[in-house]
């Protein structure tokens, strides 16, 4: 599978070879899991789960020799000889287990000794701001910066590519020490610092250096300090100032992947340390495809996190806009889309008749516009990967079927003396531009829609010598209307792992975000930049973590299910033009696109009802989905047993939003309100669904007299006025006080079946 797995059987090989270029663009990318590092003979990594330690072997909880010493027994006689050297991780606190190399005869021997409970294959993950603090709502000494200190003493995790540690984003003067809680360092020769206050590499080397860039944007996006002037490629950030969701937060930065990727293994490890030193949001810019949630190691981590009140931030995947291809699926981890931002980086296409186009580039050249070139197209050259013709001089229209333009078509455009190129949109991606930085060509990326009508003008009449063009460019737009709309490439549900729960929970900011990045990783060509523009689910992500973090500030106490309903009932269903958000194609946006809708961060801290979860209810999911033996390896914990527990269906977790099935006869779900708003506050339910669909809430006041105090009530949903054919109906359900609006989606799906 490649790194945007775009219906990739439907693309001709040519595209399969270029979707490599894509890479690095869309950070975040699942990869098929059928890669193995180290597979040397028949030997692979394998994650494997056994039972605690028993207590008497235990000095303390947190023996780390002596868990080492029980993961070591499992390698004794298995037919590996020197065994206890190839256990390349231990763990001890997100789960019981250990990963080692082992052959199928090896892998055999550990699994009969007793203790065993579980082995997966490791898999290969790849990796999947400064415009955005305003865009989100926040201000300098106002709000919510102001009242959660921009998120001081909450410290953020992150499994990552490392960070630039160096970079001004990171600088910690005027921060404060860690909090007293914290138990984790920085692992020589880093130097923790009070903005740094954690450091470790879990991928062999014993370094936390980023050589990707990915860690750095990522950690910039979630808790970059205040920089000014930013800008990349001399491209303003649309603002001035770079800065970070929680420019007050500490950072621990976790190093889980380098250039080859990220495996599975490692990331466990991660996990396990970050839990165990004590972060208070876990971000993870990075996953698999979708894996039954007792096969995924890092939905079971993410359990053991949530249980210890760390919530797991994560992103949904790059593989849109097709459904059912979201990763990080588990209803216990917060699972983020991503969107586009009210800023441009503009190139617009002049025609020689007048007419305009807006594109956008990274590539900007003022003095271009002022000449006009001959616009070349050719419908056998459309790909512009060759040239058999001289173009000295021209501006040549291409054609691209992967996210990015590839720079194999800008190198064979210089080749044959193009002077400029517009590149056209791959048409599934509608009005999604994805920007990448190329060095030197004046270039614009125009949507598919506007590229068609290009290569109209281009074509008109006998002679195309006539037809002229050039480009105009206008740096940085901010206030572009529609935004927010749906990424095209950020992935959809239908949830295969998690059926009946609604994923992707929340969208954010993920579509050319501009943040840091080391100097010494080239972007393109010669020359180094402090930030970078790049795109993916991998950059909504650290949006959400930094938000949890300020959220988390403010209410200390709160669950990771409390903190993440608030994120999800305060966001935003509008876009900045007051209408339903939209995706891609300009279409009004499925639930299953945008999750909850956008999120809200100076509504978050202050959400008035959270629907709150706690380790039983999703236990009690997984008894009802997966059964006994899943809970056991999910939970790990011999005193949560199915028998014990009331099994609860996916339509009865008390989730903040709600999935049902599409069908006439009524079906009913009750959801349970805390009040975490003020003591004495009533609210009344505000529906809204379309017609055919019927929707009431029993009772529909809720009358509050104190703060923690619950109330639970029905909602009813029936679908007997939808047509035969309808698949889909969207409503929402809102509970509105005088201060407050708690809003529900509610997304009723004939694919949906549940008992
Ligand atoms: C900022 O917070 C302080 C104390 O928390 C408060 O006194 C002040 O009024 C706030 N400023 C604004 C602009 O909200
Ligand atoms: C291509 O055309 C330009 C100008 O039209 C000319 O100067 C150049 O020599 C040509 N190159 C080739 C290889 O024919
Ligand atoms: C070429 O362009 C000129 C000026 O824009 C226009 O007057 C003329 O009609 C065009 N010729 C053709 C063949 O399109
Ligand atoms: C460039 O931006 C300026 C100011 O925002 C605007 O007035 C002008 O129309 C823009 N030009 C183009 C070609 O977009
Ligand atoms: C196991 O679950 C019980 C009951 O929910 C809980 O009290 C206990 O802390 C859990 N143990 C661990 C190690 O998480
Ligand atoms: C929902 O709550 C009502 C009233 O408490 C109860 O009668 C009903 O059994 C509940 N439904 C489910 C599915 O738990
Ligand atoms: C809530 O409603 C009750 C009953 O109508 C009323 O007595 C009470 O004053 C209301 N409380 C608030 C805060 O409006």
């Amino acid at each position: 599978m490649g790194c945007m797995a775009i219906s990739p059987a439907a693309r001709v090989v040519r595209a399969l070879v270029l979707v490599a270029a894509a890479c690095p663009v869309l950070g975040y990318v699942p990869n098929g899991g059928a890669e193995h590092r180290r597979s040397h003979g028949a030997a692979r990594t394998y994650i494997v789960l056994v039972e605690p330690p028993p207590a008497a072997h235990l000095q303390h909880a947190d023996d780390e020799a002596a868990h080492r010493f029980w993961h070591e027994s499992f390698m004794q006689d298995s037919g590996g000889g020197g065994a206890p050297r190839r256990i390349r991780h231990s763990y001890r606190s997100v789960l019981s287990g250990f990963a080692a190399r082992l052959t199928d005869a090896e892998l055999a021997a550990v699994s009969r000794k007793p203790g065993f409970v579980r082995a997966f294959p490791e898999r290969r993950f790849q990796l999947m701001t400064t415009r955005t603090p305003a865009f989100l709502g926040l201000e300098p000494d106002q709000g919510v910066w102001n009242e959660t200190s921009y998120g001081e003493g909450a410290i953020i995790g992150f499994l990552d590519t490392g960070i630039d540690e160096k970079h001004p984003s990171f600088r910690d003067e005027g921060m404060p020490p860690p909090p007293a809680k914290w138990k984790g360092g920085c692992q020589p020769p880093v130097r923790c610092n009070n903005k740094l206050i954690g450091a470790a590499s879990f991928v062999g080397d014993n370094t936390i250096a980023d050589d990707v860039g990915h860690g750095t944007h990522t950690t910039g996006t979630a808790a970059g300090r205040f920089v000014e002037g930013a800008s990349a490629f001399g491209l303003g950030a649309g603002g001035g100032t770079a800065a970070g969701m929680a420019p007050g937060a500490h950072l621990a930065v976790y190093k889980v992947c380098d250039a080859q990727g990220c495996f599975e293994s490692d990331l466990l490890a991660g996990m396990d340390a970050a839990v165990r030193d004590g972060v208070d949001v876990l971000s993870v810019s990075l996953g698999g495809v979708s894996t039954p949630l007792d096969k995924d190691p890092i939905a079971i981590g993410a359990f053991a996190a949530m249980s210890k009140g760390v919530l797991v931030v994560c992103a949904g995947g790059n593989s849109g806009p097709l459904p059912s291809t979201l990763s990080n699926e588990a209803p216990w981890m917060l699972t983020v889309a991503a969107g586009s931002v009210d800023r441009s980086f503009r190139a617009t296409v002049r025609l020689g008749d007048g007419e305009m186009f807006e594109g956008e580039s990274l590539t900007q050249d003022k003095h271009f516009s002022s000449m006009v070139y001959p616009l070349y197209y050719s419908q056998g050259m459309n790909y512009c990967d060759f040239f058999d013709v001289n173009i000295t001089g021209m501006m040549v229209v291409c054609d691209t079927e992967t996210p990015v333009p590839p720079m194999s078509s800008i190198q064979a455009v210089r080749e044959a003396g193009g002077v400029g190129i517009v590149f056209i949109n791959e048409p599934d991606f509608g009005y999604t531009i994805v920007l990448e930085k190329y060095y030197d060509l004046p270039m614009s990326q125009v949507t598919a829609v506007d590229g068609n009508k290009i290569m109209g003008y281009a074509m008109k009449g006998s002679s195309t010598s006539n037809h002229t063009a050039t480009i105009v460019f206008n740096s940085t737009v901010v206030g572009v209307k529609p935004a927010p709309i749906v990424a095209a490439f950020s992935s959809r549900g239908p949830s295969v792992a998690s059926p009946g729960v609604l994923k992707p929970d929340i969208m954010a900011p993920g579509l050319n975000i501009l943040a840091a990045w080391p100097s010494e990783v080239p972007v393109a060509g010669p020359g180094s930049y402090s930030f970078n523009v790049i795109s993916g689910t991998s950059m909504a992500t650290p949006h959400v973590t930094g938000i949890v973090a300020l959220v988390k500030k403010a209410h200390p106490d709160w669950s990771p299910s409390a903190i993440k309903s608030a994120i999800m009932t305060t966001s935003s269903a509008v876009d900045n033009d007051g209408h339903k958000i939209m995706d891609e194609e300009h279409r009004e946006a499925s639930f299953y696109a945008v999750g909850a809708g956008h999120v809200v961060p100076t509504r978050a801290v202050d959400p008035g009802l959270v629907y709150d979860l706690g380790v039983r209810d999703y236990a009690g999911y997984v008894c009802k989905l997966l059964g006994e033996a899943a809970l056991k390896t999910i939970a790990g914990n011999a005193s949560l047993t199915c028998t014990e527990i009331e099994p609860i269906g996916a339509a009865e977790l008390n989730y903040p939003a709600i999935l049902v099935p599409l069908r006439a006869e009524p079906f009913a779900v009750n959801r349970t309100v805390t009040n975490v708003g003020p003591a004495k506050s009533n609210y009344t339910a505000k529906i809204e669904a379309p017609k055919g669909l019927s929707i009431k809430v029993e009772p529909a006041e809720l009358e509050f007299t104190e703060v923690k105090e619950r109330k639970t009530f029905t909602v009813t949903v029936s679908a007997a006025g939808a047509s035969a054919e309808q698949k889909l109906a969207e409503g929402t359900l809102s509970w509105v006080s005088h201060d407050h609006v708690v809003r529900s989606p509610i997304l009723v799906d004939s694919s949906i079946t549940l008992s």
